[in-house]
């Protein structure tokens, strides 16, 4: 899809039409991803974070925040849970967390492994290469880092860096890459100051960077961050708005550009769109949803955005499961790993001594 068209969609107002784009993206995820729903628990494991990202409840300048850290135990019954429930992947997210130590995270994920056979995707932020190369070779099969907006200046804006240390995530996606990971990233929609073009450049590096897996979901503005103040709220003709439907807009996209990506119906989502958002993205797009399996004690203080979670559990009764709401679209709840149609298709086109000179495969093989 051309970038003009890309724009088109991202500026149109007119629902009749959106149903259209909605309707197509829906057919592509069908052919292309099939109708199975990946279920992924993901696994809150610190809210401690370094960082000062502008939109971001667990920022460090957060001062009455309580903060926690998952103990291994704790992490092991959360995955658990989650092989229990017919997630084929646990996703273990922090925040920017140094107390996070890169061996216990190498001992958790192992423990994971071999007690649970679950796929492991890390979520921790901007961590050292060292690190990220030692959890690759302790098991880890995804990493998710989303760069947020692809505008430099607007990203500068809203993530301070650590003094002395320029951060650079389009780089650090591809190094994650070039390590063996599946690769995941992805935008919010709605920050202040982001515009249509940009979201279509945000599309075109979608496709550039070939990801493995899209996360989108609107910007929610929190009233503990510098971007929470109503009254900072950006206005103007090309300000994307903040909704759902601009969020959809982007996932339907994103499966246009990406046919073979995993891309998962967002909280974010789900939390602006009155719990009717897992819904609302994968019938545009999306194949993948993410219950929360965090202890219900802990829950509450991941407040990366107001209304993230209903603080009752869900996956125990409290309401549907995400397995009843994936039935309830007349959709099936995939089996296995749910690994990214995108690496399998790369992996394909790629001659026997590129993958041999990646590492993961034998020249003797072919
Ligand atoms: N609104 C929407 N999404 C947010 N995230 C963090 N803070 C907010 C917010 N206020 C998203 C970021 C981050 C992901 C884990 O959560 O995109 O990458």
């Amino acid at each position: 899809m051309k970038r003009d068209e890309l724009l088109g969609w991202l500026r149109e107002a007119d629902p009749a039409r959106l149903e259209e784009l909605f309707r197509r993206a829906d057919a592509v995820r069908r052919e292309r991803v099939g109708d199975g729903v990946h279920l992924r628990g993901l696994v809150e494991v610190s809210n401690h974070c370094r960082r000062g990202c502008a939109y971001c409840g667990v920022r460090a300048a957060n001062r009455d925040l309580a903060r926690y850290r998952m103990d291994a135990d704790e992490v092991l019954v959360a995955a658990r849970r989650a092989r229990d429930l017919g997630c084929g992947t646990a996703v273990l997210q922090a925040g920017e967390d140094p107390g996070l130590s890169a061996a216990w995270v190498a001992g958790v994920m192992r423990r994971i492994k071999a007690e649970t056979g679950l796929a492991v995707t890390l979520s921790l932020g901007e961590r050292e290469d060292r690190e990220l190369r030692l959890w690759r070779e302790a098991g880890a099969d995804r990493y998710l880092l989303r760069f947020e907006t692809s505008n430099r200046r607007l990203y500068d804006r809203i993530h301070p860096p650590i003094p002395g240390r320029r951060s650079d995530r389009l780089s650090l996606l591809r190094r994650l890459r070039a390590m063996g990971y599946e690769t995941g990233s992805g935008v919010m929609v709605g920050i202040p100051g982001q515009t249509f073009e940009d979201l279509a450049d945000d599309l075109e590096w979608f496709r550039h960077l070939d990801l493995d897996m899209i996360g989108i979901g609107p910007f929610v503005p929190h009233p503990a961050t510098p971007l929470g103040c109503p009254a900072l709220a950006a206005s103007g003709p090309e300000q994307v708005p903040a909704t759902a439907t601009a969020a959809c807009v982007v996932v339907a996209l994103a499966r246009l550009v990406c046919p073979l990506a995993n891309i998962p119906a967002t909280t974010a989502l789900d939390a602006i769109a009155g719990r009717r958002g897992w819904e609302l993205g994968l019938v545009r797009g999306a194949n993948v949803v993410m219950p929360n399996l965090t202890p219900l004690s802990y829950r509450a203080l991941y407040e990366i955005y107001p209304g993230k979670e209903a603080l009752r559990d869900t996956e125990a009764g409290g309401g549907p499961g995400a397995r009843e709401r994936v039935l309830a679209l007349g959709r099936t709840v995939a089996a296995g790993p749910g690994a990214s149609g995108a690496r399998a298709a790369r992996r394909a086109a790629a001659g026997p001594d590129e993958r041999a000179a990646r590492g993961d495969a034998c020249l003797h093989c072919h």
